[in-house]
């Protein structure tokens, strides 16, 4: 048997209602704050990633899916592609490559896969997707302003709330301008030296490569020490202090509850100033359902004009996990069910399912070999609200046996009005 590949995962019936679901309420939400969406490639140049994102990242350094291209053309030959196993940088390049500096502020939104060759266990896969958005632009159109970023956040307090997801936990840092973040860098490295040989092998050698990912360390051990280090806000400049107790400000004036994590630094190196995540309780060890900031140097460091951002990006197989409980609430049901009793009444019964569908009522249109007692059957599987009898008698009056499979109740409708008993409004 062929199975999906590990890691990967075919989402079927009727959970898929549910991913339906919440990427309606995504766009409607997204709708309101007057964003657009932007579709880019599933794949892109390797070289993208690797200065988007960071050669040093556990992303770009072991888990991108990349291959060398053997195409015809001399210019594809040995070019090397990654499939996309994040979109910021994607969206970057477009907003570079068509000249989107042109619109002024940009307020782009993204549903799609990723891949990364992560270890598969629960929310974790190498297949996942995720619902993202982008405010990118130039400083004059605004881009930098921590009304940005705090409308952002409170986008995302609307979205998780109209899913319903609760206890949902905002966690907020920041991690300074790229020049307070070399800064912090180097007062880490510092302090590391006299307390990381007490610490595991992989924060020994974060310590010499990345000291931040010092902070991401997992090991119960290290926890201590890692609680003594110097706090990254100490390193902040002044302006970084500023557009910090700005956003701040501005969730608390809105009502959007977060709590400060001094170790938040998140796992991609293009972040400044502004870092989050939004954990939740019930996904266990994988908690953050979703995680973005602030990125106002990745234009220029992908070739582009000055262009400060910040965005986000939800893992949409995590939402659905942490929704899961209200999956049947969601599932989708025809109105009807067809039932043609008797060969030679599939044409009127087809006549019929058409007429009702051009209306917008969902029909399940069952077929002549199903007697009577095995069409309710079929209609009671389906879940339908209604079944609908069509047989030679009702045929000739024009009239049709409509019965409430909740209700019980069966009245006779004649054609013109069955619209209206099926969906009244
Ligand atoms: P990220 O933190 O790498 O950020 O991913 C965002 C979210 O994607 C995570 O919080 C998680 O929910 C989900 N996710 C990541 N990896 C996996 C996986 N292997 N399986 C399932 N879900 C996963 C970014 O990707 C940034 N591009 C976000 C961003 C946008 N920052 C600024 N703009």
């Amino acid at each position: 048997m062929i199975k999906a590949v590990r890691g990967t995962r075919d989402l079927l019936p009727p959970e898929t209602a549910l991913w339906n679901h919440v990427d309606r309420v995504a766009r409607e939400v997204f709708r309101v704050y007057n964003f657009q969406e932007i579709r880019t490639p599933i794949f892109e140049s390797t070289e993208l990633f690797a200065r988007g994102v960071g050669e040093e990242t556990d992303i770009v350094a072991k888990e991108m899916f990349t291959w060398e291209d053997r195409g015809r053309a001399e210019s594809d030959k040995g070019q090397s592609l990654t499939l996309r196993p994040e979109n910021t940088a994607g969206v970057v390049r477009a907003y570079i490559e068509h000249k989107l500096w042109q619109r002024g502020l940009n307020k782009l939104y993204y549903i799609g896969p990723q891949f990364r060759r992560e270890r598969p266990q629960k929310g974790r896969y190498r297949q996942f997707f995720q619902i993202g958005a982008e405010v990118i632009g130039p400083k004059e159109a605004g881009s930098e302003s921590p009304a940005r970023d705090a409308e952002i956040l409170e986008l995302l307090a609307t979205l998780l709330d109209r899913l319903g997801i609760k206890n949902w936990k905002l966690e907020l840092n920041s991690v300074g301008s790229s020049a307070d973040r070399a800064r912090y860098n180097e007062v880490l490295r510092t302090a590391l030296d006299s307390v990381k040989a007490k610490m595991c092998a992989d924060c020994q050698r974060r310590a010499e490569t990345n000291p931040l990912r010092v902070l991401d360390c997992k090991v119960p051990e290290d926890q201590p020490i890692i609680e003594s280090l110097p706090r990254v806000y100490d390193s902040l400049g002044e302006d970084s202090k500023q557009h910090f107790e700005a956003v701040k400000n501005i969730l608390q004036s809105v009502g959007v509850p977060f709590e400060i994590n001094h170790r938040l630094v998140r796992g991609l190196d293009y972040y400044t100033r502004t870092a989050f995540e939004f954990t939740h309780g019930a996904l266990g060890a994988q908690n953050a359902i979703l995680g973005g900031g602030r990125y106002d140097g990745l234009s220029e460091s992908l070739g582009g004009p000055a262009a400060p951002g910040i965005g986000f990006a939800i893992g949409e197989d995590r939402l659905v996990l942490a929704l899961q409980e209200s999956a049947a609430a969601v599932q989708e049901k025809p109105d009807v069910y067809i039932a043609p009793l008797g060969a030679g009444m599939n044409a009127e019964a087809a006549r019929l399912a058409r007429e009702l569908r051009r209306k917008d009522v969902s029909a399940e249109l069952g077929d002549e070999s199903f007697r009577l007692k095995k069409s309710f059957e079929a209609a009671t599987k389906a879940g339908a609200k209604f079944i609908l009898i069509v047989g030679e008698n009702e045929v000739k009056a024009d009239a049709f046996a409509l019965k409430n499979l909740e209700s019980g109740e069966q009245v006779s409708v004649p054609r013109g009005e069955l619209v209206e008993k099926i969906q009244p409004e």
